[in-house]
């Protein structure tokens, strides 16, 4: 599947349990002998155990019995990185049914342009050619079933209600991302497009290579970041055809009421569109990458580079 990546490599960390300890696997601050860089938030797990006083003073008194092979070192081989902190985790999951709202709310109030289509000039919800319509978006069955018809007013109740929380919400995230450095995570680079088309090639099974990443892969950088302009696009789109006289230079600006009301609802579609990719890609990252969705940590090899260390690194 596309944008997984590395995730996917993760995903075999995700039972400790059943990882055997490997004797060459060293943590690379235990290599120079220092205390671990990640030490303060990152907690390593160590499959050695510290050997009891009973048997080190059984030891001592059996000097003349055969000496034993000792075991081999053996060194941590996981540890837990703070992968999201908990600003972001909240921000993220407020945004989440705060947009359902918005979408469903959104639907009540299309259905009445919708239901009127043969009956008013407005043309905007189609796909078509000049007066010939190839379609309608939303078949009657699906009206009936979102029990949409006559609910214009409740949709609009909801939508100019949850839009604020809506905006406020996603302007904190912004906001937090900006003043914390995190935007560095999420903001896509010039090596961001070749390395979303490695990502995907190595998804599609046509390539072993992966390159290396950081929190999220180039391809997730270029996602992560659109979803964050298209939620601005829905707002600016939305207060253009909300208010198109006090704003109509904005209106204007957007293509005229009727081109701002089909650029809201394309933005929209495109949420679908990617809610579905997301979620397929969370499903199969694996249990490991949704939880520190909700906890903040994830299950990480050693080896694997620090995100705590990285944000240090930003001063
Ligand atoms: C059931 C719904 C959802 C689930 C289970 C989910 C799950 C997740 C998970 C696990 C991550 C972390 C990915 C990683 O660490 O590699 C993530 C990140 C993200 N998700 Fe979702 N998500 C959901 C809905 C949404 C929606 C509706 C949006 C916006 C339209 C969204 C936007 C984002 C963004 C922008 C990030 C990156 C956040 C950051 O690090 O700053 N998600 N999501």
């Amino acid at each position: 599947m596309l944008f997984l990546g590395q995730m996917e490599e993760r995903k075999q960390n995700d039972s400790p349990a059943l990882e055997q300890p490997s004797p060459e696997v060293q943590h690379p601050d235990a290599v120079s002998g220092s205390a671990p860089d990640v030490a303060a938030t990152d907690k390593v797990f160590n499959a050695a155990p510290e050997p009891a006083p009973d048997a080190l003073a059984a030891e001592a008194t059996s000097a003349a019995a055969p000496a034993e092979t000792p075991p081999p070192p053996v060194s941590a081989t996981i540890r837990l990185d703070k992968k999201h902190p908990l600003a972001i985790r909240w921000m993220h999951w407020v945004n989440f049914p705060v947009l359902f709202t918005m979408i469903w709310s959104g639907l009540l109030i299309y259905w009445n342009d919708s239901d009127n289509a043969y009956h008013h000039p407005h043309a905007v919800y189609r796909v078509g050619l000049g007066p010939f319509t190839l379609f309608r978006f939303f078949p009657p069955w699906f009206w009936k079933a979102m029990d949409a018809p006559y609910h214009v007013t409740k949709g609009l109740g909801y939508h100019f209600f949850f839009m604020w929380i809506f905006a406020i919400n996603g302007f904190l995230y912004v906001l937090y991302t900006v003043l914390s450095g995190e935007w560095r995570f999420v903001v896509p680079d010039k090596k961001s497009l070749k390395e979303a088309i490695l990502v995907t090639l190595k998804d599609l099974h046509l390539s072993k290579y992966l390159p290396p990443q950081t929190k999220y892969n180039g391809a997730q950088k270029i996602a992560y970041t659109s979803v964050i302009l298209m939620g601005a696009g829905s707002l600016i789109t939305g207060l253009s055809i909300y208010k198109p006289t006090q704003a109509h230079w904005l209106t204007t600006l957007l293509g005229g009421y009727e081109m701002a009301r089909w650029e809201h609802f394309l933005l929209t579609m495109g949420f679908c569109a990617f809610f579905v990719i997301h979620v397929t890609q969370v499903v199969l990252a694996g249990w490991n990458n949704f939880r520190s969705m909700v906890s903040g940590l994830e299950v990480k090899s050693v080896q694997e580079p620090s995100l705590e260390a990285e944000r240090k690194s930003w001063g």
